[in-house]
């Protein structure tokens, strides 16, 4: 069971001076129970089709499949069951954050689904709890007071509040500090331990890499590279050849590949890079000694 696009392509506002092509023939596979991960420039796509997977967006051709199902046709109560199962979280949270209060707002959607009363509350702390906004500080704030980071959080917490088995994010991390960054981190980990399939788009590969199981790379509209995220980190250049800005330690190592060939470039977080620089130190001293042994030649008997 997964989610799958076949030759997938989407124009905006067709036949209209504005057409825009902004996905061409896109054909992949996201696994269920993965952490799949979209980067790409700006403009490449990546939030259309976040959007086709969740049917807000239709596809000018193709066809997408959840759990072996084509979704790309389906209207009323077919699409609204959909979008129970594969939950959006926006790339602009202002766009989804709509009640008085965060406690109404995350309340929203689970309130949708029959919830009320104890059960219904319990659901609502334990989202916040999930996304890191406590509860006793928070839950009465209205949403109109909070910072941009803080929406996207009541947005992520209303989202998952409904236990949906696709969860798409869209430039999670955006607005977040370090701390929230990493709470954020810990927290999708958690829904991929319980089952949940995740799909996320950033620019940000550093935070990308840390978590996702596949990348794709869009450049354009079109699908230029996709695999198992070690894979695709071995192929950092044409990541920065597209114009995708890796992390400050993946360019450390490829300055160094272009000296040093035989350097790992499948690392995903700074622990492994120096775990990878020590190995290539070690292994460059280690030659320097037995050269130095064989130019000192044959050593005689009790020298
Ligand atoms: N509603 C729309 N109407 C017309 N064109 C659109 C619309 N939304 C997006 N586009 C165009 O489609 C292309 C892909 O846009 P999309 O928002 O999917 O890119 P993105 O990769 O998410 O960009 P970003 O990194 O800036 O979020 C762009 O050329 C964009 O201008
Ligand atoms: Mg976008």
């Amino acid at each position: 069971m997964s989610i799958r696009l076949e030759e997938v392509s989407l124009i905006y506002h067709p036949g209209t001076p504005f057409q825009t092509a902004a996905l061409e023939c896109i054909t992949c596979t996201m696994t269920k129970g993965d952490i799949t991960g979209i980067t790409g420039p700006t403009g490449s796509g990546k939030s259309t089709l976040l959007q086709l997977l969740n049917g807000l967006l239709k596809p000018s051709s193709g066809q997408v499949f959840i759990d072996g199902e084509r979704i790309d046709q389906l209207g009323g109560e077919k699409l609204t069951q959909l979008r129970r199962k594969v939950a959006l979280a926006f790339q602009f949270p202002e766009k989804q954050v709509f009640e008085l209060t965060v406690r109404e707002d995350i309340a929203f959607g689970p309130r949708q689904l029959g919830l009320r009363g104890e059960e219904l509350e319990n659901r609502v702390c334990w989202a916040m709890e999930q996304v890191g906004l406590p509860p006793a500080r928070y839950a009465e704030r209205t949403c109109a007071s909070l910072s941009g980071g803080q929406k996207r959080l009541v947005a992520l917490a209303g989202m998952v509040a409904m236990r949906p088995d696709y969860v798409l994010l869209d430039e999670p991390w955006a607005g977040l500090d370090a701390v929230a960054r990493q709470h954020l981190k810990q927290f999708i980990l958690r829904l991929k331990g319980e089952g949940t399939t995740v799909v996320l788009v950033s620019h940000d590969l550093e935070d990308l890499v840390e978590i996702s199981d596949r990348l794709l790379l869009l450049k354009e509209g079109r699908l230029i590279m996709q695999g198992p995220t070690r894979t695709v980190l071995n192929h950092c250049s044409e990541l920065v050849a597209s114009g995708i800005e890796v992390p400050v330690w993946h360019r450390v190592l490829l300055e160094i590949k272009k000296r040093c060939p035989e350097i790992n470039l499948a690392v995903t977080d700074v622990e492994e890079a120096a775990d990878e620089l020590e190995r290539l130190l070690r292994s460059a001293h280690l030659r320097c000694r037995s050269r130095k042994q064989e130019h000192s030649g044959p050593r005689e008997n009790g020298a």
